[in-house]
């Protein structure tokens, strides 16, 4: 089958000679509403028969003895639930959109732009029998809600879907897409952009950002903890789910083909590529999932989870998930727990429970399936997942001690309260701890003092930011260390190849549980993010990678996706953030403070405008006493500004909490939680900083609990 009209594709130029007197707007201002149902009513048509197809083959497929790298990635951004309907009705409105276009070719000659000519009228029509208006149309929120929703709706109560999940990604920049509404730039080979083409994004991937594992630098001030606490982070802002299903073309083999066919769009491999020989081979890249554009039509991203920092990586975005997480068998407000195994006694994370979970394939003979989450990458790596546990355990172990000072709480208000707890906790975390080890000297401008909650202000994660905060893959460690109580490795297999861990759970139920993990985030440094020394080989050559099935290339996924995303390039994110625009080598250089690596860019790209934003951003040396450039800083510093100011549950905000539980969250620490919910004894005071033990380590009892005492209801 051919690919069909790019998905929001129905400008349309015929001809340019349009039959005097009757416009087009004319003739479509007095199309009855009839003629817009009965293309909705055969788009639905056909849509639904696509999605049936695909449950159809699904059903179909044997029980694979292998899994391959793409599979690890679809399950990580694979939509469930919530997140497939918001997509099928996308998935309406195009599909309506193209028949209509259709339909009115046939009725008016010339030149018509659809969304333009559409009364408001004919547009709420179909944005309502799509399904489409739940992405704009606000609903009457509750007066005194004083929880968060679990999906963030009312969150905001003028605009009640800001912040919420299965919502487009926020633009701060027009898309750019290389026809304009939907293709990724860097489709047609040789396409000029600025007067240069796109290189390969396996091409920058290999001349720029691959670093031997033997040959990386560690970070004198940062441990690894800091690394994973930024994918903490990340997990609870924003997941782009990839698109299973098309109308255009029911057999979808994004693995095998190297052609484009919504949804894929391989990555291809440059003549000389130091791991892949074979001409033939591409590397599989599916397309994220489209979201309703009630507006211009032109393509946007959907962002699975809530944007706000509500700790909905532990609670879920959607309620079916929420409730499933929760022990539904008594009045005691908590978490479910995994009901086959313990870590010595302390809870894990409950199993997801499907037939096949991924997680059986990277060690057939434990047979131990992926944990279950509020997000669905929970098992992604161990560490984020001891993350996950950490914070599950202490859901519960806060539950537990309201109870003790509020028995005549039931489970509800019990699982509230903690989850409200929780969720201040994250985000005194990283707006004390965190971001200023980030941002540096930069953090006090970008993130002033807090002035209190402003309605205005749309805390939706932005789509460059998803691309921005990516930053992070340049401070993975290609090894993950476990260590005893005596912090001593343990054990002969104490060091493994981060390769070797993705997904792996069978390794925290079989190999010691998350305390070994832990202790080796704190005493590991993270890697240090050098200009010539990017993201190491374990995820620039080896993400997912299985045994005999070639890995996955990070650095090269997060490139194509800023193209698939229609992100705009370096030079227009630095003029957003009122920096320079380098215009040649020598300014490039000067940016930089590289002319090597600056030459490379040129050499590759042509023009700094061309630049891939994640790769732009990355490579700019860092802002003082930060871990990332002034770029990055901006773009990072603005989200959190916004997350921040447009939250009406801050932790900070009049009202939300009295001033006495104000001050008991202000005093808590991170190192506090790691001693409640783990068997570790001594911690550091600062985790996100290189600490050695056992110099740097202080007893837990020295450590101040958070006081719940002002929870006491009175
Ligand atoms: C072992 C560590 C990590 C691994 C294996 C990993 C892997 C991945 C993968 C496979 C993706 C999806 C790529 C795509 O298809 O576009 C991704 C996305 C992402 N990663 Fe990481 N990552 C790690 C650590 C981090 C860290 C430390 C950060 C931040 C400090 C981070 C931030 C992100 C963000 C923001 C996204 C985009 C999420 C979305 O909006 O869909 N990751 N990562
Ligand atoms: C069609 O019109 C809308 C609304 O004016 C505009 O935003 C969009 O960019 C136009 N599309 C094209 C391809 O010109
Ligand atoms: C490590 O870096 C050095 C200096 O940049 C380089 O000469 C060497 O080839 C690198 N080693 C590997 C294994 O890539
Ligand atoms: C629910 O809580 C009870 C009491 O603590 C416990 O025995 C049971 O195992 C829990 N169930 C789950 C699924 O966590
Ligand atoms: C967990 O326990 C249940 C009930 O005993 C059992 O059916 C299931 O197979 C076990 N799962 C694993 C992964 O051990
Ligand atoms: C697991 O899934 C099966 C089938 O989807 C369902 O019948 C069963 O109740 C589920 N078990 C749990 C513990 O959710």
């Amino acid at each position: 089958m051919k690919p069909v009209i790019p998905l929001f594709g129905f400008v349309v130029t015929l001809s340019l000679c349009q039959a005097s007197g009757s416009s087009v707007n004319g003739i479509v201002k007095t199309l009855p509403e009839p003629f817009f149902l009965s293309s909705i009513n055969e788009a639905k048509r056909l849509v639904d028969a696509a999605y049936k197809h695909e449950r159809e083959r699904a059903k179909e497929t044997l029980p694979k003895k292998n899994a391959s790298p793409s599979d690890f990635l679809k399950h990580l951004k694979e939509p469930v639930a919530g997140t497939r309907s918001a997509i099928r009705a996308a998935d309406y409105m195009e599909t309506t959109l193209r028949l209509l276009n259709k339909k009115l070719l046939r009725l008016v000659k010339g030149q018509f732009n659809l969304t333009d000519i559409l009364t408001k009228k004919q547009k709420e029509i179909i944005s309502k029998a799509t399904g489409c208006e739940y992405q704009v149309r606000s609903i009457r929120c509750p007066k005194n809600s004083i929880y968060r929703t679990i999906t963030g709706v009312c969150n905001n109560r003028k605009h009640s879907y800001f912040g919420t999940s299965n919502r487009g990604y926020a633009r701060w920049l027009p898309a750019e897409y290389e026809d304009g509404v939907s293709l990724p730039k860097g489709l047609t080979e040789g396409k000029l952009y600025n007067g240069f083409p796109l290189p390969l994004v396996r091409e920058v991937s290999n001349e720029i950002i691959h670093t031997a594992n033997e040959n990386i630098t560690q970070d004198e001030a940062r441990s690894l903890f800091f690394m994973h606490w930024g994918q903490w982070v990340d997990h609870d802002l924003d997941l782009a789910p990839i698109t299973t299903t098309t109308v255009s073309n029911t057999e979808v083999h994004c693995e095998t083909s190297c052609t484009f066919e919504l949804p894929c769009f391989p990555i291809k491999i440059p003549p000389n590529d130091p791991r892949i020989k074979d001409p033939n081979i591409c590397m599989p890249f599916v397309r994220t999932a489209p979201v309703c554009n009630t507006q211009t039509s032109t393509r946007e991203q959907i962002n699975a989870i809530t944007s706000f920092l509500d700790a909905s990586m532990v609670y879920g975005s959607e309620e079916p998930l929420a409730r499933s997480l929760r022990n539904q068998t008594n009045q005691l407000g908590l978490m479910a727990l995994n009901q086959n195994f313990t870590d010595a006694g302390l809870g894990l994370l409950p199993f997801e429970n499907k037939s096949q979970s991924l997680c059986l394939f990277t060690n057939k003979a434990m047979n131990i399936p992926c944990f279950k989450g509020g997000d669905a990458r929970v098992t992604e790596n161990l560490g984020l997942t001891a993350l996950h546990t950490l914070f599950l355990r202490e859901h519960n172990r806060l539950a537990t001690e309201l109870k003790k000072l509020n028995p005549q709480w039931d489970g509800e208000k019990l699982y509230q309260e903690a989850r409200k707890i929780i969720g201040a906790l994250t985000q005194v975390y990283i707006y004390r701890d965190y971001l200023p080890l980030l941002l540096g000297d930069e953090t006090k401008k970008q993130i002033p003092c807090y002035t209190g909650y402003d309605e205005s202000v749309d805390p939706t994660v932005a789509n460059v930011f998803s691309l921005a905060f990516r930053f992070g893959h340049g401070s993975i460690q290609p090894f993950v260390t476990r260590l005893d109580e005596c912090f001593q490795p343990l054990g002969p297999h104490s060091k493994v190849p981060l390769h070797l861990t993705f997904s792996a759970s069978w390794r925290i139920i079989m190999e010691g549980g998350i305390d070994p993990l832990l202790r080796g985030m704190l005493v590991d440094h993270a890697k240090l993010m050098k200009q010539n020394q990017m993201v190491v080989e374990e995820v620039q050559d080896r993400l997912f990678e299985q045994i005999e099935i070639i890995g996955l290339d990070l650095a090269a996924l997060n490139l194509q996706r800023g193209r698939d995303h229609g992100l705009p390039g370096y030079n227009a994110w630095r003029r957003f953030c009122g920096l320079s625009q380098p215009r040649n080598l020598a300014e490039l250089s000067t940016v930089l403070r590289n002319p090597k690596l600056a030459k490379k860019f040129i050499d590759l790209y042509g023009t700094p405008d061309n630049i891939d934003i994640w790769i732009g951003a990355l490579a700019e040396p860092f802002v003082p006493n930060g871990r990332v450039g002034p770029l990055l800083a901006c773009i990072i510093g603005t989200q959190f500004r916004k997350l921040r100011d447009g939250d009406r549950f801050w932790w900070e905000a009049p009202g939300v909490f009295t001033p006495q539980q104000r001050h008991a969250l202000s005093m808590s620490s991170l190192s506090r939680l790691l001693c409640d919910n783990t068997r570790i004894q001594k911690v550091p005071r600062d985790l996100f900083k290189v600490n050695r033990y056992p110099e740097d380590f202080v007893s837990c009892t020295l450590i101040d609990s958070l006081d719940l005492s002002p929870w006491r209801q009175q």
